[in-house]
């Protein structure tokens, strides 16, 4: 059976202006000598212009294939990515992608020289710029006395915090995070989420977001897809900017992460199960 897509809640305000990012029908695949995956099947979604937007789903959904073929690394076998109205083809400056692994940065350059490093030989900065403006956003993430430490000093949140100055430094079109609080204890976890939310305050970025936790996807993004599991095809995309980390264990934010639970997970159609529970009630 062929689950339509449902259009939960589509009340972003009604914007003129065309979507910074969009992913066309885009089916994505792996192929190896003995067989071809299909990771994700048709999926299309917009993101615009200082959007948080979060790509929800099971583990194996393509969620993490989504992000690569973005970023310019898996291109699709169907349909067509476009940043700014140009088909991506190929990585570039305008998309970073911030991963879970804690062991992005080079174990033999400092904090600073590590946000430095794109800035002088992607962007062309001078030295004197590239230290200046990797001073300023090591600073935003609140690592500005660690500049001149190596990265194995470093905790896993701060190695994060040190990824995320290195791709806002780049000033991308649009930040790619795949899953970038995971691997931390809650507690930091939740204090990054509050730091990402107040960078994005501070410098209206726009970001894609990848989490399959529904909790995170409430907390940092503004609109979620979901998608089912394998292969990915677009379950429903609704608005989350409401919510945020003060209203995370309010009533209409655990409704709605039940009701999200409930798109991802339920097989069969709620309506068919429902009289019968209704009739056991009575
Ligand atoms: N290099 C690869 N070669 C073959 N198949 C792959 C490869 N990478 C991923 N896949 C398959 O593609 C599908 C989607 O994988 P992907 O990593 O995108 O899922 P995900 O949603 O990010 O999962 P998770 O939440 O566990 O990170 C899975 O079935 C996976 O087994
Ligand atoms: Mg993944």
């Amino acid at each position: 059976m062929s689950v339509q897509p449902l259009r939960v809640v589509s009340a972003r305000p009604a914007t003129p202006a065309a979507p910074l990012l969009q992913v066309d029908g885009v089916s994505l695949e792996y192929r190896t000598p003995e067989r071809v995956v299909r990771a994700t099947h048709q999926v299309s979604f917009d993101v615009h212009a200082a959007d948080r937007f979060v790509l929800l789903g099971p583990s194996g959904c393509g969620k993490s294939t989504l992000l690569k073929a973005v970023a310019g690394f898996v291109p699709p076998c169907e349909g067509e990515i476009r940043l700014d109205g140009v088909p991506v083809r190929a990585p570039g400056p305008d998309r970073i992608v911030v991963f879970q692994e804690f062991d992005q940065l080079p174990p033999w350059k400092t904090v600073r020289q590590n946000v430095m490093f794109p800035l002088v030989h992607s962007r062309g900065m001078s030295r004197g710029e590239a230290g200046e403006c990797a001073l300023h956003f090591l600073d935003k993430v609140g690592l500005a006395q660690f500049a001149d430490a190596y990265p194995h000093t470093l905790s896993g949140g701060m190695k994060q915090r040190v990824a995320i100055a290195r791709a806002l430094a780049m000033r991308p079109k649009v930040l790619l995070m795949d899953e970038p609080f995971a691997a931390l204890d809650a507690l930091t976890r939740r204090r990054m989420q509050e730091e990402l939310l107040t960078l994005w305050q501070d410098a209206a970025f726009t970001l894609l977001f990848v989490t399959h936790s529904i909790e995170e996807a409430l907390v940092v993004g503004s609109r979620i897809l979901l998608l089912s599991p394998h292969p990915g095809r677009v379950r429903a995309e609704l608005n989350s900017h409401q919510y945020d980390l003060a209203s995370q264990g309010g009533a209409e934010f655990q409704a709605t992460a039940q009701r999200i639970h409930h798109l991802l997970f339920d097989e069969a159609p709620r309506t068919a199960a429902a009289p019968a529970r209704a009739a056991q009630a009575r």
